[in-house]
């Protein structure tokens, strides 16, 4: 658990930790997620491309989720958000990067089909995740199983307020996601989560001093071996 004195400064972190494991391992498997707490480490690994020469070309990356029943071009998508905050600025190869099909005709297929492209890269060396204000990984809803793997999620009724602000109003926030289980996430070789501001402050302690349990997905990673948490100092305010 490393505490940073702003979320900048978490950021700056969990790019550090990500660019080293892709000069480590030029092909390396990174999970990737969306959200706002992200977008800033993006824009470093964007710089890093640009005036260090970090070289994506050949990396692989699996995002966590999609919302059900958005194309990849809706402006809401999260691989429009991958595009857009990330792959659209570093010479990674766009067939190498995965995001799950919320508009499949069959999403019970696509959602095993996802797991076993996971399984095909030879798994995920470094997952990077976000926390929901309820503890949500992914959208592992509280209560999910702590062994799901990649399937179709109901959001919770925090998540949709959180989340519907982007969307314009509540009817046309989408109520299912596609997304990685907690079995899945916690299956990479290496996590880092990052959680910033007071608005995470009950998720932060839940999932860190909290019983591990399903009510707190976030506390699965509290088995894994080698999990870092990056927080700011107000999320970490209640620890
Ligand atoms: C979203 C995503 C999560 C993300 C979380 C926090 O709904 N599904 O992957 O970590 O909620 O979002 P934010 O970073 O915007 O606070």
């Amino acid at each position: 658990i490393i505490i940073q004195k702003t979320p900048d400064a978490g950021c700056l972190l969990g790019a550090k930790i990500m660019a080293k494991k892709v000069r480590e391992k030029p092909d390396a498997v990174l999970g990737l997620a969306t959200g706002r707490t992200p977008e800033r480490l993006y824009g470093e690994l964007v710089r890093m491309h640009r005036e260090e020469g970090l070289d994506f070309s050949q990396v692989t990356t699996f995002n966590l989720d999609e919302y059900v029943g958005l194309s990849p071009d809706h402006p809401q998508s999260y691989r429009r958000f991958m595009n857009e905050h990330l792959f659209d600025h570093i010479n990674i190869d766009l067939a190498r990067t995965h995001v799950p099909a919320g508009d499949a005709a069959d999403l019970q297929a696509e959602c095993r089909a996802y797991e076993q492209r996971i399984a095909a890269a030879g798994g995920i060396d470094l997952q990077l995740l976000g926390l929901g204000r309820n503890g949500h990984i992914g959208f592992n809803e509280p209560t999910g199983s702590l062994r799901s793997r990649t399937w179709i999620k109901i959001l919770s009724e925090q998540t949709l307020e959180d989340n519907s602000a982007v969307f314009g109003d509540m009817a046309a926030m989408p109520r299912h996601a596609i997304s990685m289980g907690i079995g899945t996430i916690i299956d990479a070789r290496q996590i880092v989560l990052l959680a910033f501001g007071p608005a995470k402050v009950r998720a932060v302690m839940d999932m860190i001093e909290g019983p591990l349990a399903a009510v707190c997905p976030g506390s699965a990673l509290q088995q894994h071996p080698r999990a870092t948490v990056v927080l700011d100092e107000a999320s970490a305010g209640g620890l």
